[in-house]
């Protein structure tokens, strides 16, 4: 279990309470929101409080108002994304011309250049992208800065039923579904995966932005029935060294298209992006 510094002293634990707190909004209330939203509204992230919830049906047992996009960029200080590609290329710039940061889930809608273009130039307010269900991108990032990789790969195996997109012509959904064997389903760079797969491929565009270079990132995704868990594979090669890093993730009982882990690293991006952390970032 981790450990604040508010479990350690209480006297301590009183001087952080009565620090001014960032009004934070959350979009999107599935599973990855649900669970945010539940940690905010309990006051489980230092240096934040729940002002507003967005989404497009009401959301039960919460105790704060349900807004359009447009209030919560009126009202909050920070708007934690949770609900898809859709949003974060409809409002990302326009959260963050108005001064609020964004924390955002669905990294790989940013993989479309001339939306990345826009939010790149947009501001003041700070974007910040979380590491979500896959681990090791701090390293990438770091290695990546003092000189680009020769060769990063991702390989990540699910559920064939979570794989399933509507673009798919009626063979190919019926080859995924009925697969009684792993088959690859797709590989390319990872900026092409991350459009054909929005709700999947997160991890790729998490990778290629972690290593700057969404070209060099080769993705194959593997439709697996026996995959009880999700896992990516991420190798890579560079002047600094050899990187391998394996990620077997247990989907969500919401939705098995996100791993269960995926909130509580959104909950983790939102305390370095409000409070003063002492951790490793
Ligand atoms: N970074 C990662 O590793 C990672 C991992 C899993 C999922 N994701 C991303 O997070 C997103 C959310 O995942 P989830 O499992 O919670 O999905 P989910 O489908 O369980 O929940 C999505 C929620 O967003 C709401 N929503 C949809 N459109 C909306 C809109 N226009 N405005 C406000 N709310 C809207 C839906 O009603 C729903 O409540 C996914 O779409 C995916 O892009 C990222």
């Amino acid at each position: 279990m981790m450990m604040s510094i508010s479990q350690v002293d209480p006297t301590l634990a009183q001087f952080l309470n009565d620090r001014p707190r960032r009004r934070v909004a959350v979009i999107g209330a599935g599973a990855i929101g649900r669970a945010v939203i539940d940690v905010l509204a309990r006051g489980g992230v230092e240096g934040a409080e729940l002002a507003c919830v967005v989404n497009p049906h009401p959301v039960p047992d919460v105790d704060v108002p349900q807004v359009t996009v447009r209030e919560a960029i009126r009202t909050c200080d920070v708007i934690v994304e949770c609900a898809g590609q859709v949003v974060v290329a409809q409002y990302a710039a326009t959260i963050l011309d108005a001064g609020v940061d964004l924390l955002v889930s669905s990294v790989g809608a940013l993989a479309d250049q001339a939306l990345l273009e826009r939010v790149l130039r947009a501001g003041p307010g700070r974007l910040l992208f979380t590491s979500g269900a896959v681990g090791g991108v701090d390293l990438l990032a770091s290695a990546a800065v003092e000189a680009p990789f020769d060769r990063v790969r991702v390989t990540s195996r699910k559920l064939p039923a979570s794989l399933l997109q509507p673009w798919m012509d009626d063979a190919t959904q019926e080859r995924v579904r009925t697969t009684t064997e792993p088959v690859e389903i797709f590989r390319g760079p990872a900026g092409e995966a991350a459009t054909c797969f929005p709700r999947s491929l997160n991890v790729a565009a998490t990778v290629a932005f972690a290593v700057g270079d969404f070209d060099l990132v080769e993705v194959s995704l593997v439709a697996d029935p026996a995959a009880e868990l999700t896992t990516h594979v991420i190798e890579a090669e560079g002047p600094t060294g050899h990187y391998r890093f394996e990620i077997a993730n247990r989907p969500s009982p919401a939705n098995p298209r996100t791993s269960g882990v995926v909130p509580h690293a959104v909950l983790r991006s939102l305390s370095v992006l409000v409070g003063r952390p002492v951790r490793i970032v």
